[in-house]
């Protein structure tokens, strides 16, 4: 099996419908252990979110777009109020089986809704994320959400995705033996990583105003900062 090429026809077991419920359940609830090992958000809040929320002078709003489990968002929120900023998060997912996975924080709510219903409900936020999303997506609703996001966030827009490597998929399949059991972690781990994109592919597919950033070892990230705030 090569990683040469993006095998965009995989498709991960969560998103059949028909999955078991129980492996579900599990797999979003230890997203929380891989998302502190891998996603390197602690990274891509001090770099980009901390410095968005210090020139606002008002509280802010975190949107997390296809949050699963809502670890990410908590961490994010989390991370900025010990900064002393005034924060508050929403976490969507199109999936009410992930919704029903995630845990409450005080000032975080979730809810099962997608961008497009956001944008219908005329809603905005300061800071839009979003958590290995971007490789789940085909062409057609790549450019919806990164159109919608950019529409939704006053600030910035950042979403974070794996970065596609050899070596990203062999250490992956080694380190993540210890906590697969029971999981699809470690299967749609691997076709994750076999989806995602390498920077010169997500540049490819940005639209104009992104910007493809990659700070973290095996990650990518889209940026967008609108030109209003
Ligand atoms: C691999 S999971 C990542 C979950 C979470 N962000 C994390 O990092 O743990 C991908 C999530 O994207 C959601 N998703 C799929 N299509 C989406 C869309 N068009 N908009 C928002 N979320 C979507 C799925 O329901 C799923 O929960």
């Amino acid at each position: 099996m090569s990683l040469a090429v993006r095998d965009a026809q995989l498709r991960e077991i969560m998103d059949d419908p028909d999955c078991d419920p129980v492996r579900l359940r599990r797999t979003l609830e230890r997203f929380a252990i891989t998302n502190r090992f891998v996603s390197g958000w602690g990274r891509t809040y001090r770099d980009l979110i901390r410095p968005a929320l210090a020139a606002l002078d008002r509280p802010a709003t975190v949107l997390d777009l296809g949050c699963g489990g809502g670890d990410v968002l908590r961490r994010v929120v989390h991370a900025a109020r010990r900064d002393g900023f005034e924060v508050t998060g929403l976490g969507v997912d199109p999936d009410e089986r992930a919704i029903a996975a995630t845990r409450p924080m005080d000032g975080v709510t979730y809810r099962v809704a997608d961008s497009r219903r956001l944008l219908a409900e005329g809603s905005a936020f300061h800071v839009v994320i979003s958590n290995h999303v971007l490789h789940h997506l085909d062409e057609h609703a790549l450019h919806a959400f990164l159109d919608d996001s950019s529409s939704l966030a006053t600030v910035l827009c950042v979403h974070s995705d794996i970065r596609r490597a050899p070596l990203a998929y062999t250490a992956f399949a080694v380190g993540i033996i210890p906590i697969a059991p029971g999981t699809y972690l470690r299967t749609d781990g691997l076709r994750s990583i076999r989806r995602s994109f390498t920077p010169l592919e997500l540049s490819a597919v940005l639209p104009p105003g992104w910007s493809v950033e990659t700070s973290w070892p095996f990650r990518v990230l889209a940026v967008h900062r609108p030109a209003r705030a």
